[in-house]
């Protein structure tokens, strides 16, 4: 029997770029883009409307959509995303409201359950926002989740929940398939820091084929524009960004407009040997092998081992040092300082040779080197 989530789930999602200005149109649209882009057969499977598509009120006990920005209705719009060979996903909240203040899902479990199966709904990303004071969290969820198996239709349960209540001790256990760990991420590089390389260190033990611990959202290819924009970052801070979500075989949900993409955001999003490292189906989450401060610049490696015996290295250069050299040693990773490894360049896509005991290179200020060791018989 396969299992939902048996890799880390892929697709894209509204907030980050759109937030507010979700409409039927720019989903459509998304839809039709992720086809023609590659995406959907690099694996992106799942389009997700995030909060604000709700209408102001319930009608007859059900939520129902914003007949404005979805005219056409939502079961339309799952029907034509499926049409596409794509899955469709919405959002609601363990609360009385969205985060956005719109009418949410608490007391009204069940119900809601059934309404996003019938209306052909594959993923449901569950917020946490004006929960009830004094009411249980993980409850909460535990009540979704039971609701959305009683639908009986396949839907990938996405807790947002922000690791507020260590939700990787108990979110398999309330059914859900990944749960966020963090606050949301933003378009910066400081986010990337702070979610990425700092939160996640130590989560790694809890991750697995049907449950993932989800750093939020991707930001490559957003350049500063949408509704999460900070700034922005540079295409060496989203390769180190999407680097590391592959490594942590974190959900790798895009969030930047994939109408509009520029060719370095392709570049990043559509590399198959990085996201056959987050797809590895042996499910191991990445963890960091250690950090090496300089001063304030630091260096970090980290390491994903992979089902065939060979292993995903992250080498970063997180600080501002130009061309620093980094060095990831055999013994640190568990392998024999004898055993040979062939080292292939997951980025620039070529061979390096065959190593034995360490691997060094040069990384740029805020970039990468993605590598994969394979041991050879020596
Ligand atoms: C919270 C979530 C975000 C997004 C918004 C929508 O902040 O963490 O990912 O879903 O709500 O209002």
């Amino acid at each position: 029997m396969s299992i939902l989530a048996a890799t880390p789930p892929m697709g894209w999602n509204s907030w980050n770029t759109f937030g507010r200005e979700i409409n039927e149109q720019v989903v459509r649209e998304t839809a039709a883009a992720m086809v023609q882009e590659g995406l959907r057969d690099a694996g992106y499977l799942y389009v997700v409307i995030d909060d604000l598509w709700e209408d102001d009120e319930r009608v007859d006990g059900r939520l129902t959509w914003d007949p404005v920005k979805f005219p056409a209705g939502i079961p339309a719009l799952a029907e034509y995303v499926h049409s596409l060979g794509l899955k469709f996903g919405i959002y609601s909240c363990a609360g009385s409201h969205t985060c956005a203040g719109k009418p949410a899902s608490y007391g009204y479990e069940e119900i809601d359950a059934q309404t996003f199966a019938e209306w052909g709904v594959d993923f449901l990303k569950y917020d946490f926002c004006y929960t009830p004071p004094g009411v249980d969290g993980p409850m909460l969820y535990q009540r979704m989740g039971q609701a959305l198996r009683m639908t009986g239709r396949e839907i990938l349960y996405s807790i947002c929940e922000w690791g507020t209540n260590e939700p990787w001790t108990w979110g398999a256990r309330v059914g859900g398939h990944m749960w966020r760990t963090t606050g949301d991420i933003n378009d910066s590089w400081e986010s990337i820091l702070h979610i990425g390389f700092e939160r996640q260190v130590g989560l790694e033990a809890y991750a697995g084929p049907g449950h993932w611990n989800d750093p939020d959202m991707l930001v490559v290819g957003m350049y500063g524009k949408g509704n999460v924009a900070r700034g922005g970052c540079t295409d060496a801070e989203y390769r180190s960004h999407f680097s590391l979500w592959c490594l942590l075989a974190a959900p790798l949900m895009i969030g930047c407009d994939v109408r509009a993409m520029n060719a370095a955001t392709r570049e990043i999003l559509l590399n198959a040997e990085a996201i056959a490292v987050n797809q590895d189906p042996l499910g191991r989450q990445g963890y960091r092998v250690g950090q090496t401060p300089w001063g304030r610049q630091i260096a970090e490696v980290w390491a994903k081992p992979l089902s065939d015996g060979s292993i995903a290295v992250g080498m970063f250069n997180l600080g501002d040092m130009p061309n620093r050299l980094i060095t990831v040693a055999w013994e640190s990773l568990g392998l024999h300082d004898r055993r040979p490894c062939r080292v292939r360049d997951l980025w620039a896509h070529e061979e390096l040779g065959v190593y034995t005991g360490s691997f060094s290179t040069r990384v740029a200020p805020h970039d990468v080197a993605l590598i994969k060791l394979t041991p050879v018989s020596g």
